[in-house]
Order: C-alpha cells, then structure tokens, then sequence
C-alpha cells in the first residue's frame, strides 16, 4: 500500500510517500522558519497561508522523487490535530479532496502519534513496549507505548514545554527564533559549569516536568551577569535542561521495569540530551531508538507511516472530516 502523507499542523508543511513493503520512498519538507522569525514566533493566518501555497508543488515533488504518479496513491494519511486549527485545515481539507479525486481512502493522525513512531521509521526498529520520551515544541510528555495507539501518559510538563523553555531563552538571550537549534549551538563552546542553574522537579517522585522556573532563572542570571558570555548561558541552561530530561527518563525506565526508550520530538535533535541518554541508558541496560535526524522535527513521513499502521488494522470512516486543534493523545483509539 501506497501512502501519502500531509503534515500542516504548524509551521512545517511536510509531504511524505511510504510503501507498505518497501518503506519510505521520498519525502519533502518546506519550513517557515525564517518567514515567522521576524516576528520571534509563529503567526497562525501566515502559517495557514504558505501551506496552501506549498502543499501542492511539495506533493508533485514527492511523487516525482519517487518515480510515482497519483494513480499509485492507495490512501492519503493527514494530520488530524492537535495544532493550529487554520494550518490543519490546509492539510486536511488537501488530503480530503485529493482521497475524493482518487476514489481512495484519507485516514486523520494524530500529530504526536505520528512523532511516537517515527523512531519505527529507522534500522533497528524497537519492539513494542518502549517507554517514549516525547520532547517538541508543544508537548513533554513521558508515556508508555504498548502498541500503536495503546499509549499511557506517565508524566508530563506542568507548565513550558522543553522546547518552548529553548525558544523562549534563546528569545530572552537575544538569539534568533527558533531558540532551540541557536542554543545547542552556541552550548558546544561554553562552559555549563559557570553558572549554576536549577533543576526543577528532577527529584520530585512523580515523572512530571516544570521549565517555566528554569526559563525565569535564566532571566535572573542575565540580570546579575550582566557580562556573563551567551555560550555560557546557553550551555548552563542546557545541561540544566538535559539533567531533568534524562533524570526523569531513566526514573520512568526504572519504575516500569521498561528496556528500551523512544526519543522523539524536535528537541530529540540535541545532541547533549542524545548523548547523555545513551551514556545513562548504556549504564542501566538500555537501549536507546531515536528518529532520523531529519524526521525528529516535524515532516509527512511521520504521519504517512502511522496513517499506514492505522489503514493496515482499521477502514477510516468515509467523509468524516474535522480536525482537532486540541487532541489527548490519550483520546487516541487502540488498534
Ligand atoms: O517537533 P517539532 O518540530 O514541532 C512541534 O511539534 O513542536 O519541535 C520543534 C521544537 C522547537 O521548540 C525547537 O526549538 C526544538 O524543537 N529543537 C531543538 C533542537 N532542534 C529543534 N531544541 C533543542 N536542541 C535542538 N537541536
Ligand atoms: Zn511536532
């Protein structure tokens, strides 16, 4: 089965071709990075507007990448939510319309479903049950992965997420947007141990986050030190960010008695918290599965493979279509 895969939640349109039997075939992925940084953000109605402008030329470029023409299309997987809600339907409203073109089915994924799995999407694939670390822009949240669909939320953030901590202290260290990518960086030639940052929750006994202190102390700290050098900053907040995000996955390894760990999400690209997992993990007997570098942000590979998952175990309801701004993961039916 042939898949095509639309992802437009936010400010990534990412097109995406996967074959049941011989994996993913090509994808394409436009980012609006540098449209939204002028404004340290993304806008929701410009966001909404470059998908339409992008989702067609990205699709016609996948196919050709491919070798395929649009009569191969057995199904079409699109991100149902959660998101902005004018950006998802671009995605959907594409995805709907081009399903009744082809006489094929369209199947709506959730957003975080889709980065779950994508550590599938790589050799070698973990088995199931994992422990995954989900780690984006939006979302923190520790769960437990029995299966596709079969998620329980173990512990998430209270407040920012580990993304949104990066963007905003990197927004607060006068730093382009996105903060994330800036701050791992600049981190790689400062000193963590200048400055002493706390580590909010790290032994708290639940497996929950907080990084709105964090970001805070940052604020304080640039106060104080006024001459205190970005890369230092940078690297202190880091570590500081890095030290919960590890402690607390190996707490949930621990507790469940888990062995393998799943990393995904755009913070999932920082290499800090990527080579401090391994180090723990390596320490306690675990193996560690991370994405593609290249499919840790956001993309259609991702959403084409867990559509495909979904389109193997169950037909998608017939014109159903509405998206789902705000979606818990937890809300997502088993297979
Ligand atoms: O998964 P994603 O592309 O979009 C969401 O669904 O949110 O994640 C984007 C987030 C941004 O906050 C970005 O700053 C962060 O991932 N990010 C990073 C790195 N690369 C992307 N954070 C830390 N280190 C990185 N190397
Ligand atoms: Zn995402």
């Amino acid at each position: 089965m042939l898949v095509l895969g639309i992802e437009s939640s936010c400010d990534e349109t990412g097109v995406a071709l996967y074959d049941t039997a011989r994996g993913l075939r090509a994808h394409a992925l436009h980012t609006q990075v540098a449209m939204h940084a002028e404004y340290g953000g993304v806008v929701p109605e410009l966001a909404s507007r470059d998908h339409i402008r992008r989702v067609v030329p990205l699709t016609q470029r996948v196919l050709s990448d491919a070798g395929a023409v649009r009569a191969d299309i057995d199904a079409i997987a699109y991100t149902q939510g959660p998101g902005l809600a004018g950006a998802l339907l671009v995605g959907a409203s594409f995805a709907q319309g081009l399903a009744v073109a082809l006489g094929v089915p369209a199947i709506g994924v959730h957003h975080l479903e889709g980065h779950l799995l994508s550590p599938l999407l790589a050799e070698p694939r973990p088995e199931f049950p994992f422990i995954a670390l989900l780690v984006s822009g939006g979302h923190t949240q520790l769960m437990q992965v029995d299966g596709v669909g079969r998620y329980t939320i173990l512990g998430e953030t209270l407040d920012d997420a580990a993304g949104e901590a990066f963007d905003k202290t990197g927004q607060l260290l006068g730093l382009p947007y996105p903060g994330g990518p800036e701050i791992s960086r600049l981190a790689e030639r400062g000193d963590a141990s200048k400055y002493a940052l706390p580590r909010p929750m790290l032994h708290s006994a639940d497996l929950d986050f907080s990084f709105s202190g964090l970001k805070t102390a940052v604020l304080n700290l640039v106060h104080k030190h006024p001459e205190a050098r970005t890369e230092d900053v940078a690297a202190a907040f880091q570590a500081a960010a890095v030290d919960v995000l590890a402690g607390k996955a190996m707490k949930a390894l621990k507790q469940s008695g888990m062995r393998r760990l799943v990393v995904a999400g755009g913070v999932g690209a920082n290499r800090q918290l990527r080579q401090r997992l391994d180090a723990d993990a390596l320490l306690l007997g675990i193996r560690v599965y991370y994405p593609p570098l290249d499919l840790c942000t956001d993309n259609g590979a991702m959403i084409a493979f867990a559509g495909a998952q979904r389109l193997m175990a169950t037909a998608p309801a017939d014109g159903i279509f509405t998206v789902r701004p705000r979606w818990d993961l937890a809300q997502v039916t088993a297979l």
